[in-house]
């Protein structure tokens, strides 16, 4: 069973570092203070992390992590997800983050899009608040999905 679960600023992270050090190599920092973290929980074990902040009138998300062993199986787009919904019920005007260039289909896939010089490493990308989907549907190619709604 996959269980999600918010970390607010001042909480207790220790089960989120334990995701955030074996993946990233970094454990906590003065942004856990001001930020939510998100853990994601697979048969009760933790599997990905994520956290969001806000900072000079954006939203900024980062450091996604997910266990190797547990890579593949979106649970790294549930973390996307679950934050990019944190953003959106609080009314971000946008949503900003920074990712190795490699990573920025990982992104796009949910509509953020590059916003700074075309050859920089690490990338900034953003989305408005108003553009931010996260109706599985909307960007499926499938046709005759059972699941897509009618209209
Ligand atoms: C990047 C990371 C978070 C992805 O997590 P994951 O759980 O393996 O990815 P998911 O299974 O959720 O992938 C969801 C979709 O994104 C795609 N995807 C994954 N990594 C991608 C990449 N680097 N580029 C483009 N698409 C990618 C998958 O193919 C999948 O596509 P699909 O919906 O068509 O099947 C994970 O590989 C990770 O923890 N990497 C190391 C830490 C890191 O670099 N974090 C980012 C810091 S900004």
């Amino acid at each position: 069973m996959i269980q999600g679960k918010w970390f607010s600023p001042g909480d207790d992270l220790s089960s989120v570092l334990s995701v955030r050090e074996a993946v990233l190599g970094f454990g906590t920092d003065s942004l856990d203070p001001e930020s939510w973290n998100v853990l994601v929980f697979e048969d009760s074990i933790p599997a990905a992390t994520g956290r969001i902040w806000w900072k000079d009138g954006s939203f900024w998300l980062g450091d996604i992590a997910v266990v190797e062993s547990r890579r593949g199986r979106h649970l790294g787009d549930l973390v996307l997800r679950l934050l990019l919904y944190k953003a959106q019920s609080h009314s971000a005007r946008e949503v900003r983050l920074r990712c190795p260039r490699d990573l920025t289909g990982f992104f796009s896939r949910l509509g953020l899009r590059e916003d700074a010089s075309p050859e920089s490493d690490p990338v900034e990308m953003m989305i408005p608040g108003e553009q931010i989907d996260l109706d599985t549907c909307s960007r499926c190619p499938k046709k005759n999905c059972p699941n897509r709604q009618p209209g």
